[in-house]
């Protein structure tokens, strides 16, 4: 018998297909949203799930789910899988990192661009039918090129981040990161490493790409904007809940720095209402990585993984690789 995977969430047809050669797939193509209770009812018997980031993968819902043996992530965050209690329970924890690299870096530095050339609001303007003619300084933004770019947060996406910002723009990237690294890659990103205060005193734009975690909620708060330069721009393609952004919009709304670009929110699909009314940000719903090719390379992993590691034992991108290696033993 083959085994039962669960696919929490509407995915390509064509990898659905693929499981479907390999497994006994309960599928989820009418996209239904699933209490945390529904989720832990569809997942009984099943030994896989094909998770998309939102699904939260706990103790409880581990106790309740004793066949499960492997969570694939089709994201490279996991702040959705309690990945002690996953260890504790023997269940196999994997996500998709590498393969939406680049298309990240090219989304965090499309709102860089949009966020201080304020493109948005411009446009906004237009559609409007407010532009009856030329003036100077009609939506005069910030500088890009050759300004200071900081990044916290320095993992792959934040490197791709940095060689745009240095190579294409001309830009001095600055950095901080829970660990500096090494020196050939930071003469590679033309990066500088600094600590988060001066990261937060000198960047004219500030880009988040640190993982989500108890350590980094809040990381940006009332206490860190203001740290930062009025004419500062901040663009996070994290996660929310590394920004509070209730602090937030009381900075944009003050003035305390002078714009935004959100692409996750605390909280989301809800957004703090206060940014709904503000000018001076730019809100996208969370598709940083979405391009179809690299979405389908997200899902191609997250599918090699169910299909490695319950047929071989063998997942490509374990994240409690213990888990793989004491079920070889086993086997
Ligand atoms: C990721 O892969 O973590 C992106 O945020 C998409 O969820």
């Amino acid at each position: 018998m083959n085994p039962r995977i669960l696919l929490a969430r509407a995915i390509f047809p064509e990898v659905l297909d693929r499981l479907a050669q390999h497994f006994d797939v309960t599928s989820n193509q009418c996209d239904e949203s699933w209490t945390q209770l529904e989720f832990i009812e569809r997942l009984q018997g099943h030994q896989g799930v094909f998770t998309t980031g939102g699904e939260r993968i706990d103790a409880a819902l581990l106790a309740a789910c004793p066949d499960l043996k492997i969570c694939a992530n089709m994201a490279v965050g996991y702040n959705n899988f309690d990945l002690e209690a996953m260890t504790t329970a023997g269940v196999l924890a994997t996500n998709a990192p590498e393969v939406l690299t680049e298309t990240t870096a090219d989304f965090g530095f499309a709102l860089l661009m949009a966020t201080a050339r304020r493109m948005a609001q411009a446009e906004h303007f237009l559609r409007a039918g407010l532009w009856t003619r030329w003036r100077y300084d009609l939506f005069a933004g910030a500088e890009v090129h050759g300004s200071t770019l900081g990044i916290l947060g320095m993992g792959r996406i934040g490197q791709g981040i940095a060689k745009r910002g240095a190579l294409g723009f001309g830009m001095q990237v600055i950095y901080h990161n829970r660990s500096r690294l090494d020196v050939a890659t930071e003469l590679d990103c033309r990066a500088r490493y600094v600590s988060k205060q001066q990261l937060l005193n000198t960047a004219d734009h500030l880009v988040l790409v640190l993982p989500y975690s108890a350590a980094s909620h809040h990381a940006i708060g009332a206490p860190e904007l203001a740290q930062m330069k009025p004419s500062a721009t901040l663009v996070n393609i994290a996660r929310g809940g590394i920004v509070d952004d209730a602090a937030l919009a009381a900075a944009l709304r003050n003035k305390t720095i002078a714009a935004a670009g959100l692409d996750v929110f605390e909280g989301e699909p809800a957004v703090h209402p206060d940014l709904l009314l503000l000018p001076n940000v730019v809100l996208t719903p969370h598709i940083a990585s979405a391009t179809l090719p690299t979405r389908l390379a997200m899902a191609n992993l997250a599918a090699d993984n169910l299909v490695g590691f319950l047929t071989q034992g063998k997942a490509l991108t374990p994240l409690n690789a213990e888990v793989m290696v004491k079920q070889q033993v086993l086997c």
